[in-house]
């Protein structure tokens, strides 16, 4: 890996960042600096300042790519109050639209005030648009529709009114959409299902409401949160290959779906303070990604045994305010470091006070049974995780960390750079999609290494892998470790890589993988 790494540094190093800054532009940025009131972390910038190679600054990020700004990210500090009333966002907007080559626009936690003026369609190139905790009202413009390269798409802590824009659809390359923190209302839009490339869909703290549309179709989907609006009653129907799933707070009602046992690339489920009834199932606890696991405050049933299993790398697990009945799994007591068990007002048999009698859980499932939900999904018993999860991976879908080959074959050829967009974004790291990444020139190294902490990864079918290593091939046959077999492969495109097959209870299932050899 560091190998790779100072392999990509030298590759930057060869292509200088800029020329000469046109003085246009050059302008332009002062004219910013006067409209945000001259803050204290822009007092560098002065008509001496060569901006294209100022000092770096943690509020400041200026990159310039022949002559013109391509990256202008400015942060203020956390607390910012609106700016002054005669602050006009139109001027200020006029000015950034002199900066046509900007691919990426961070703007946050500047007091910026008003409502987002139409013109920012003029800033064709843009890729990476964050507004952040700013002061902005209305609605969000349409016009941000005709930012054709729009990939990632950040409004967050503002005060954006009405619904939520169903015109994000004709931005068939966005991979980030986060709106949390507005005042949206208003049912989510059939037309998110056709952003194919969508990763992450934040939309938490807003007034949503609804049923959700079938998301099963976005196979790309690793972030969906939707805390805090008014979203139900069903489950949302998802691909498998979420990583993040928070519904918390919702109007969520009715059973969990039975396949919630499949989403074996499940980290982060939070379920808690809805109004879900039903069978628990025990076996999320032994998903092998599953770190943060909470269920509080619904009216989930079930009989715990202490011989159940947990995964690992589970840190915290919230079971509270439930009607569980049983004892608490060992798995879950034995005392891990920095593992946080949360389980009271259940009716769990334990000797302290946090519990009700056994007899306030059946009462309390009894009343809940007898609601017009279809309730009783069958019991859930070890081998269903295995069955399902070979069903899962059957179905369609191998995971394999590829972030080594990503680098190597990035940094390797030109060629690789002109792919289309939508193959690139299945290599996509940090959140970042990747034509960006792939523009290394134009982007800082703090950028692509970035925010949002969404697993690096591509996925592969059965077939592929199948393809990889002629069928688990004896030859291709590498050893037994610790964690299951191991087969060496070559992937379509050339890379070697090894794939190992995790053993999942009883079934024996080709999984996560994999380093490259080369
Ligand atoms: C806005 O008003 C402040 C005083 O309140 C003044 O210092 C500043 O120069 C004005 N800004 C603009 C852009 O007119
Ligand atoms: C910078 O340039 C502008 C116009 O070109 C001029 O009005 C201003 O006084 C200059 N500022 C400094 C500090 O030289
Ligand atoms: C943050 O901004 C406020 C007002 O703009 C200022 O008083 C304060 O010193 C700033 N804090 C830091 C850490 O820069
Ligand atoms: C939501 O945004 C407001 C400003 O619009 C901010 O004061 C508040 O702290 C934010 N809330 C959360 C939970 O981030
Ligand atoms: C776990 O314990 C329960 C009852 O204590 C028992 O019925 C069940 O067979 C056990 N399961 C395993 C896998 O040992
Ligand atoms: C957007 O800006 C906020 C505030 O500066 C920052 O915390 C967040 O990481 C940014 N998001 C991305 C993807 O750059």
């Amino acid at each position: 890996m560091p190998s790779c790494l100072l392999f990509f540094s030298i590759f930057l190093l060869l292509f200088p960042f800029s020329t000469q800054l046109q003085s246009s532009q050059a302008w332009s940025l002062l004219r910013i600096q006067r409209l945000l009131n001259y803050p204290p972390f822009l007092s560098n910038w002065n008509n001496y300042t060569d901006i294209c190679y100022a000092e770096p600054n943690p509020y400041v990020t200026v990159v310039c790519y022949e002559e013109s700004i391509t990256q202008l990210q400015i942060t203020g500090n956390g607390t910012s109050p609106p700016l002054p009333r005669n602050f006009s966002i139109n001027s200020f907007f006029t000015t950034l639209t002199r900066l046509p080559n900007l691919k990426v626009l961070s703007l946050t936690s500047l007091g910026l005030w008003g409502s987002m003026p139409t013109k920012i369609s003029r800033l064709s190139s843009l890729e990476i648009l964050n507004m952040s905790s700013n002061f902005l009202y209305g609605i969000i413009p349409p016009e941000i529709s005709d930012l054709k390269s729009l990939q990632t798409l950040i409004l967050d802590h503002n005060m954006f009114t009405g619904s939520f824009p169903e015109w994000v659809s004709s931005l068939s390359l966005l991979a980030v959409v986060s709106l949390k923190n507005n005042t949206l209302d208003g049912p989510l839009p059939d037309s998110v299902k056709s952003l194919d490339s969508l990763r992450v869909l934040d939309l938490s703290l807003n007034s949503l409401s609804g049923p959700l549309p079938d998301l099963k179709g976005l196979t790309n989907l690793q972030v969906l949160n939707l805390e805090g609006n008014y979203f139900g009653p069903d489950f949302p129907s998802l691909g498998k290959k979420v990583v993040t799933l928070i519904l918390r707070k919702n109007r969520f009602t009715g059973g969990l779906p039975s396949d919630l046992t499949s989403y074996y690339m499940l980290e982060r489920l939070d379920i808690s303070y809805n109004r879900f009834v039903g069978p628990f199932m025990p076996s999320l606890l032994s998903l092998p990604s599953m770190r943060y696991l909470d269920i509080a405050g619904n009216r989930l049933t079930g009989m715990l045994f202490q011989n159940m299993s947990c995964n690992y790398g589970l840190a915290y697990v919230d079971l509270s305010s439930n009607l569980l009945t049983g004892s608490l799994p060992a798995c879950l007591t034995s005392n891990l470091k920095n593992r946080v068990v949360l389980y009271s007002a259940n009716c769990l048999a334990l000797r302290d006070k946090s519990q009700h009698p056994n007899s306030f859980c059946l009462n309390q499932a009894f009343a809940v049974g007898i609601l017009p939900h279809k309730q009783k999904k069958e019991s859930v018993h070890k081998t269903t995780v295995a069955i399902s999860v070979v069903a899962a991976v059957a179905g369609a879908i191998l995971l394999v960390g590829l972030l080594m080959v990503f680098f190597l074959r990035r940094a390797n050829t030109r060629k690789a750079m002109k792919r289309p967009p939508r193959r690139l974004i299945v290599h996509a790291s940090n959140g970042y999609p990747s034509k960006l990444l792939a523009d290394a020139r134009y982007i800082s190294q703090t950028m692509k290494l970035g925010a949002l902490g969404v697993p690096s990864y591509r996925s592969f079918s059965l077939e592929e892998l199948e393809a990889a290593t002629n069928n688990f091939e004896s030859s291709s046959y590498m050893g037994e470790g610790l964690h299951g077999q191991m087969y060496r492969g070559r992937l379509n495109d050339g890379s070697l890589v090894a794939i190992r097959c995790l053993k999942l209870k009883e079934a024996t299932v080709p999984r996560i993988s994999t380093a490259t050899l080369s």
